[in-house]
């Protein structure tokens, strides 16, 4: 397994694979890899002769209050995971040669990257989409994968795929679970024993929503109702935001039978989490 500190290293290696005629499939990731990121690079591994991962935990993409700093770091227990899931190639460069702090451009994600997550983290999409669109030139992927679990990123950059016409296609996974239902998430790790179990009410709750879908409801305020209620059995959950929207442009959906998407954020002691559910048309 090849392992580029620089983006002229991992812009040459990739080079060099793209003349061997291999198909490059690009997983992005901040680390701290847990088998959410795993499934994704197996779905990577069964299309693509040759599987890049990127470990970046980026700055730009934090908030001033958030978990920047304390973000957990776990570089060679990664790479042990990376190598046994025949990982290829891993990009791990440093944060000052990735964001040069004379970086002036930015990718504007717009009205859609101030919906759901943005809202509240208004700053978040921006940074996702520059250091996505930054990675997409150095490596040049024939294909990248995602993640169903933050299902407003998959939006923010599908959209910035389509709009800058990066010739790369885009991948999304299903959301990876414990047995128990918690999404997995880098961030499970803050969560105290008691907070684990109080974040399974997320996957509850939207389990909730899923059930009476499928018994025939379809208007969104009964559905997000249905989750409101489920969260008032933890009187300690702060709530973010609980959202029926349409999956592509994260505006509010009044009814579901085409198709929507239910997502929630709530913080768990100290600790933002999300989940969320696809309803199918
Ligand atoms: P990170 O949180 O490390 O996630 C990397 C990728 O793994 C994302 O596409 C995310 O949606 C996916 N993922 C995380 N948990 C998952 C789960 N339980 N099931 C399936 N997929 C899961 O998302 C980021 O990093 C960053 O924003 C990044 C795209 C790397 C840009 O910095």
């Amino acid at each position: 397994m090849l392992i580029c500190k620089t983006p002229a290293e991992m812009h040459s290696a990739c080079k060099n694979l793209r003349n061997a005629n291999k198909t490059l499939g690009l997983v992005p990731t901040m680390g701290a890899l847990h088998d959410g990121h795993l499934s994704l690079i197996a779905a990577a591994r069964a299309e693509c002769d040759v599987v890049v991962v990127s470990i970046f935990v980026n700055p730009t993409q934090f908030g001033p209050n958030e978990d920047y700093a304390a973000y957990p770091r776990t570089f060679a227990a990664d790479c042990e995971k990376l190598e046994s899931a025949g990982v290829h190639v891993v990009f791990a460069p440093l944060a000052d040669e990735m964001v040069t702090p004379d970086t002036t451009t930015f990718v504007d994600t717009g009205e859609l990257g101030s919906r759901l997550d943005g809202a509240s983290r208004p700053i978040h999409f921006r940074g996702v989409a520059t250091i996505v669109a930054r990675l997409f030139n150095i490596v040049q992927p024939d294909r990248a994968y995602f993640g169903q679990k933050d299902a407003a990123q998959v939006a923010v950059l599908r959209r910035m795929v389509r709009d800058l016409n990066f010739p790369v296609q885009l991948t999304v996974c299903p959301i990876y679970r414990e047995a128990d239902g918690l999404a997995m998430s880098s961030r499970n790790r803050y969560l105290s024993p008691e907070e684990r179990q109080r974040a399974l009410i997320l996957s509850k709750a939207l389990a909730v929503a899923q059930s009476l879908a499928q018994q025939g409801e379809s208007n969104a305020e009964a559905l997000r109702s249905a989750i409101l209620e489920t969260f008032t059995t933890d009187p300690q959950l702060r709530l973010d935001y609980v959202a029926v929207v349409h999956p592509d442009t994260l505006l509010p959906l009044a009814d579901t039978s085409h198709g929507a998407l239910i997502a929630v954020a709530a913080w768990i002691g100290t600790t933002r989490l999300i989940d969320n559910l696809l309803l199918p048309a």
